[in-house]
């Protein structure tokens, strides 16, 4: 099996060594492939998703990605910046299926910003559009209207197919789970929305197991804080999804801790921690890992078949919070505070 390992900028190639590490530890056959990506990229080469990167994660059974992005990349023309190689990665390999779990760990409910009792066993599933809305629609650009003011435009659309694929995905995904689907979208005002909302109604006649609601975005992003334990699945588009699924990491306590997998239609993938490179702690070793490392073991299930190694690494991760390590992103009063190897090192020990 061989794995590209595209560790990235900040925090990235700190969280990406200990996953590494926990990989190999599991006795598979791996082979491992790096290749630079983002603002690490630009500085090698000049581009943050170069050829050779590209063609080595098309090539890969599976990706582990870390972060990207750093200030000093952000004067740069859009093209150039770190946040194109992210994009893409998932517009190149067609990854459009994202899952990002939020699941609150027993331990760290006193993590969270909201009182315990609503966010205790939280488990909820977002699965966000990635390949289409306004992030890749065209037009988009700065233009002169008549008379001489400018204007900044983009522009949202969704087609039939693209919607299709991922109301096929979340059907799915419910019917493994509680069956409880929520489609978030915004047919009040948008016509994307609308038509949106009608392709998932029309699919859910093939999955009559699945119970299907509607919620606006506004109303989603309220119930989120307010009863989160009230949803199961979630799906809904690339911009409503980017923002939710920041909002639903937190109700955990941390980013730190959540995984993601971005799929394509055969279940090949890139696997990502939910938080991003934070530029403030690289190179510190503070950074916490367990997000990078779950995200293994979301791909030893989803793209590698390997379910039992996968419960292992989820086992090894609980029992290193049941023993109260933490790094300081997840800190509670009861725990130890450790860096980002010795995290790493805990997780191995008890793997
Ligand atoms: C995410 C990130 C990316 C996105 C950025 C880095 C382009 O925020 O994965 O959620 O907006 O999709
Ligand atoms: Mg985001």
């Amino acid at each position: 099996m061989n794995i590209a390992i595209l560790p990235g900028d900040g925090i990235g190639p700190e969280i990406m060594s200990e996953a590494v590490k926990v990989l190999k530890a599991l006795g598979e056959s791996f082979e491992f492939e790096i290749a630079p990506v983002g603002g690490a990229a630009y500085d090698a080469v000049g581009h943050p998703l170069p050829e050779s990167t590209l063609k080595l994660a098309k090539e890969a059974d599976a990706i582990l990605f870390g972060a990207v992005g750093d200030w000093k990349y952000d004067k740069l023309a859009r093209e150039l910046r770190s946040e194109q190689a992210i994009l893409g990665l998932r517009k190149h390999l067609t990854l459009f299926a994202n899952f990002r779990p939020a699941i609150l760990y027993l331990e760290l409910a006193g993590a969270s910003s909201l009182k315990p009792e609503i966010v205790s066993g939280l488990d909820i599933l977002i699965i966000r559009e990635l390949n289409g809305d306004i992030y890749f629609g065209q037009p988009r650009g700065v233009r002169t209207l008549d008379g001489g003011e400018k204007q900044g435009f983009d522009t949202m659309h969704y087609s039939e197919s693209e919607v299709r694929r991922i109301a096929h995905v979340a059907f799915q995904a419910a019917m493994k789970r509680d069956g409880k689907l929520t489609s978030v979208d915004k047919a009040n005002v948008l016509e994307t929305s609308q038509f949106w909302r009608d392709i998932m109604i029309d699919v859910a006649k093939e999955y009559p197991n699945v119970e299907l609601s509607h919620m606006y975005v506004d109303n989603a992003a309220m119930q989120l804080v307010k009863a989160p334990k009230s949803f199961d699945v979630i799906v809904t588009g690339n911009m409503f999804g980017d923002i939710l699924s920041d909002e639903a990491a937190m109700l955990t306590g941390s980013i730190g801790m959540l995984p993601s997998a971005s799929l394509d239609k055969d279940s090949k993938g890139l696997y990502e921690p939910s938080h991003g490179s934070a530029p403030d702690i690289a190179g510190k070793g503070v950074a916490n890992p367990l997000a990078m490392i779950l995200s293994v073991a979301m791909m030893l299930r989803f793209s590698l078949n390997l379910p039992e190694q996968a419960a292992r690494v989820e086992t090894a991760v609980k029992k290193v919070l049941a023993q109260g390590l933490r790094t300081a992103d997840i800190q509670t009063k009861d725990g130890r505070l450790v860096g980002t190897k010795e995290m790493g090192d805990a997780v191995l020990a008890s793997l």
